[in-house]
């Protein structure tokens, strides 16, 4: 096959690939598996039954299946679950939205290559998208069509006594890289930032959309974990005093991508984005070109939950709890596997993951990954999540310097306890034969 340019970008080894493919991919048999690698959730029983009752609702209902599987919907989303969005956010936070500032796509993964194409690019004069905080996300790393568009900034990070580390946006730096940097045309934060559990304050989301609306260019937060749900943030981790919650900002000049995925439907592939008009109206004529529409079922199997305030009110009550709970417990498993090593890991303040960096590493973390995985333990190596040119830099290699980048590995924390607590002991045993 002779391949475009669009086809060699975009077709080649990554590690979006590499991740959904061990997800997706049983491992040899005769290993006892930990999948602590890819982001699938947790199944949680309370969020479960309330899809099932949906579902039988829907099938109880003289044609409403039917009518859910047998036609498509509008390009930028079925019209009712875009009005229940829209309706449940105005009424929730107060903002300035109808039906024309929501979009749906066949999952939120979607939803930013078509954001990130939309606002960068080669042609006709060179637009980039700025990630002022890596590591970051690995499923945004490939999805710029053209070469050389994604730019990230150097994330500051403070250490703590119980071996417990955070990132920090540099403000100061991003301020003076968009003031030297007219091409940028997007600035993109996940928010709580997969992989490494850390939640940016308000403050920072604030002083970054600020910093988006005096270069005239927007902010995209990527919310697949946060508030209102799947609410997989803990504020009692972010130092935030009892009953203070970081709030979710949307006001024109951000795109707020939401998902459905984290709070249970992953498998049906349901991405919101709140945007303005325009941005809409071009997701709805992208998604019309790439897919014709997005799927229906999440939608319709949300929409009631999304009107009632049910889907909000099971992600505080259920979903939030449950994975506090795991994460702790994840982190006592870390502490006791790695007691006496040079180990570091990220506060856990939100999402589904531990980012844990092992200082004593003799080897990549690429290649612990790779023996891992001949054991049955999947995790996903940290230099994936190194991606984009460094400031200043021409060369995408410029992250090798990073300290973090061969020493992590991000842990999926939403097995079984068990499966965690089995993974992370052979981490640990694994990586020990490798440490010094
Ligand atoms: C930060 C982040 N954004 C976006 C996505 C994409 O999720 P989906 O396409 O299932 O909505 C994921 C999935 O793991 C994620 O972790």
């Amino acid at each position: 096959m002779v391949l475009s340019s669009f086809g060699a970008k975009l077709v080649g080894e990554s590690g979006i690939l590499r991740l959904m493919d061990d997800i997706g991919r049983p491992l040899p048999s005769g290993l006892e598996a930990c999948l602590l690698g890819g982001g699938n959730p947790a199944r949680i029983p309370e969020v479960e039954s309330l899809y099932r009752a949906e579902m039988e609702r829907l099938l109880a209902e003289r044609g409403a299946f039917e009518d859910a599987i047998g036609r498509y919907d509008a390009p930028q989303g079925r019209v009712s679950f875009l009005e229940a969005i829209a309706d449940f956010l105005r009424g929730r936070y107060g903002w300035d939205v109808g039906p024309e500032n929501v979009a749906v796509t066949n999952g939120s993964q979607s939803a930013f290559f078509y954001l990130f194409n939309l606002l960068s690019g080669a042609e006709p004069s060179r637009r980039t998208i700025l990630f002022p905080l890596v590591p970051e996300y690995v499923g945004y790393a490939d999805q710029g069509i053209d070469h050389g568009t994604f730019v990230t900034l150097p994330a500051r990070h403070q250490s703590f006594d119980d071996r417990s580390f955070k990132y920090s946006i540099d403000l100061d730096l991003v301020d003076r890289y968009l003031a030297a940097h007219p091409e940028v045309g997007a600035i993109c934060v996940s928010r709580p930032t997969n992989p490494t559990g850390n939640v940016l304050t308000d403050a920072e989301v604030a002083a970054l959309a600020a910093l988006a609306r005096r270069s005239g260019i927007p902010l995209l937060v990527d919310n697949a974990y946060g508030v209102p749900f799947p609410n997989i943030i803990f504020p009692d981790r972010m130092g935030l005093p009892d009953g203070v919650e970081p709030v979710p900002r949307w006001e024109p000049g951000i795109v707020l991508s939401m998902s459905l995925s984290k709070i249970g439907l992953p498998a049906l592939r349901s991405g919101i984005v709140v945007a303005d008009r325009e941005t809409v109206s071009a997701l709805g004529a992208l998604n019309s070109i790439v897919a014709l529409a997005s799927g229906s079922l999440g939608q319709v199997l949300a929409e009631g939950l999304v009107r009632s305030g049910e889907l909000a009110r099971v992600a505080s009550r259920a979903v939030r709890p449950f994975y506090r709970a795991r994460s702790e417990e994840a982190l006592a498993a870390v502490r006791e596997a790695f007691s006496g090593r040079d180990y570091l890991v990220h506060r856990s303040e939100g999402s589904i993951f531990l980012w844990l960096c092992i200082n004593d590493l003799s080897i990549t973390s690429m290649e612990l990954y790779a023996r891992l995985k001949e054991r049955g333990v999947v995790v996903v190596p940290g230099e994936y999540f190194f991606f984009g040119l460094a400031e200043g830099s021409e060369e995408e290699t410029a992250w090798s310097r990073h300290p973090h980048r061969e020493r992590c590995v991000r842990i999926n924390y939403a097995r079984p306890i068990e499966e965690v607590r089995r993974g992370v002991a052979l981490i640990a045993e694994e990586s020990a034969r490798f440490s010094g």
